[in-house]
């Protein structure tokens, strides 16, 4: 049976200076994981909030946080992103030399582990790697920025990740330029988690936001043949 599609709203596009309420209001609107985008300004050319920011929100709902870590190295901080609360933690391929180690380190944490692939990164990276993974996060844009435009040519990359994965209880999660336009590419070609970030976090606080992953979810769930 195919299962529901996973929304991860992204609180980059939310309003920093009123965090807690945001992940209360996107929370409430229906939103099935709260995407936390980590940033270095040395990995990408941006810099966004670490572990003591996300430990302060941690409070204030009871959803999956699904950390992405576009930081390197990551291998330090993990930890620390495990204490702040975060029950998914994915690292790029790209940003340090010894995958298998950062994602064995997460699930020794007793976390869900993910890697994460730009879009210039073959789908073999994560074959080698597959047994230690519970999600792979697919970005659909460059990493660093939320707003910017979905690349068509990552379907073509979900589908082989998801012949890669065959039966694994692998979550294929997509990242960049989702909205109800694109979500029906993406779901049809396998992704199972879509991060929005500018697509949800909208003016209109949660009436808006609630609106907004609707139009989300029943596009894609459509797409996949599932009764909207
Ligand atoms: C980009 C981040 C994304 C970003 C997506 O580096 O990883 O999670 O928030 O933003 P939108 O949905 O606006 O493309
Ligand atoms: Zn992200």
């Amino acid at each position: 049976m195919k299962k529901p599609i996973i929304i991860a709203p992204s609180v980059l596009s939310s309003d920093f200076s009123r965090l807690g309420e945001e992940v209360e209001a996107v929370a409430a609107a229906g939103a099935d994981w709260i995407h936390l985008d980590v940033m270095d300004g040395h990995f990408v050319p941006n810099i966004t909030f670490g572990p003591p920011v996300i430990k302060s929100i941690r409070g204030r709902t009871k959803l999956p946080f699904d950390a992405h870590l576009m930081i390197s190295p990551a291998d330090p901080y993990l930890e620390a992103f495990a204490e702040a609360g975060c029950d998914r933690i994915t690292v790029h391929a790209e940003a340090g030399p010894h995958l298998d180690r950062s994602l064995q380190a997460i699930r020794h944490l007793g976390r869900k582990a993910g890697v994460a692939l730009n879009p210039s990164t073959p789908p073999g990276a994560i074959e080698y790697v597959l047994d230690r993974l519970d999600l792979v996060l697919l970005m659909t844009v460059n990493p660093g920025f939320g707003g910017q435009a979905f690349i068509p040519a990552i379907v073509d990359k979900i589908a082989r990740v998801k012949a890669l994965i065959g039966g694994r209880p692998i979550e294929i999660e997509v990242d960049g330029g989702i909205a109800p336009e694109t979500a029906p590419l993406v779901a049809k070609a396998g992704a199972t988690a879509l991060v929005a970030g500018s697509a949800v976090f909208t003016k209109g606080g949660e009436a808006a936001y609630r609106k907004n992953i609707e139009a989300i979810r029943m596009a894609a769930d459509a797409a996949i043949g599932l009764a909207v």
